[in-house]
């Protein structure tokens, strides 16, 4: 079956997915053309994310980011999607409140084309995804390294390292799956703890930076295509080597996930 005849994705596919053991693959998007050409790749889901604002907008950290860009970036990608699920980031203090968090996630999708949305978080925005999925918006959740809190943590760390820090994000997971979120991503996760919370869950779990055992992959698009200024994360692989140029990377990026060749254990977190 080609690209275009497959279905569209849906976080009901994703979990059949999960199911059915079929790796899920995501990249970040900030444009149409980019989203075109993940798009045409069978990336299961676009991911907008507020990395945008470090990628595209040359800041430090995420915090800086708007819901006007977030809308803005939503709306170019969800103009070169056809198949992928469009998941929109809610960038930093717009769910500080339920009430804000429903207001700013029916802006993402209304105007910026999102299929569901993603916030940084644990047990505390329970009630947020609670009263989201209430009123039928998906949502993912992020776990492990939330960058919108750079400035707390004190940098961009391995999270989940010792033996409680490990439990507590294990029970943010089931809490925030309780609480009815449809996806979960984990960032920067030791991998034994990754796999024992992708196996807690139903949900499918994507990682970053948290090894294998986890349902599904992301990567920031620039980090995949190797043009990210400055430091590179050290679970992130550049595809677009061995003469490849982008369309072929970015296949080469969703073969890698679906074996289970990408992750391998040079991307991996202890
Ligand atoms: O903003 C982003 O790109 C993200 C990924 C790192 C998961 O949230």
């Amino acid at each position: 079956m080609s690209t275009v005849d497959r279905p569209t994705v849906t976080v009901e596919t994703l979990r059949r997915m999960k199911a059915a053991g079929e790796r899920i693959t995501c990249l970040t998007a900030y444009d149409a053309s980019f989203a075109r050409v993940l798009d045409e790749a069978g990336v299961d889901v676009l991911l907008v994310g507020d990395s945008l604002g470090m990628l595209i907008g040359g800041h430090a950290t995420t915090v800086p980011v708007t819901m006007d860009e977030m809308v803005y970036h939503g709306r170019a990608v969800a103009r070169g999607c056809r198949r992928a699920l469009l998941l929109v980031d809610m960038p930093f203090m717009s769910y500080a409140t339920p009430e804000q968090a429903l207001r700013n996630a029916a802006r993402l999708m209304q105007e910026g084309g999102a299929q569901a949305v993603k916030l940084e978080g644990g047990r505390t925005q329970a009630e947020t995804v609670r009263q989201l999925a209430a009123r039928g918006i998906p949502v993912c959740a992020h776990l492990g390294l939330q960058p919108q809190s750079v400035h707390k943590l004190g940098g961009y760390r391995v999270q989940g390292r010792a033996p409680e820090a490990a439990r507590a994000m294990l029970e943010d997971a089931r809490t925030l799956e309780a609480a009815g979120a449809d996806l979960m991503v984990l960032e920067c996760v030791p991998s034994a703890l990754a796999r024992e919370i992708t196996a807690a869950l139903a949900i499918p779990v994507i990682g970053i930076g948290a090894g294998p055992g986890c349902d599904g992959q992301v990567l920031v698009l620039y980090d995949a295509l190797g043009i990210t200024p400055g430091r590179v994360p050290r679970f992130a692989r550049n595809f677009l080597t061995d003469g490849r140029d982008v369309r072929g990377a970015v296949q080469a990026y969703v073969e890698a996930v679906r074996t289970g060749t990408f992750p391998s254990p040079e991307h991996e977190l202890a």
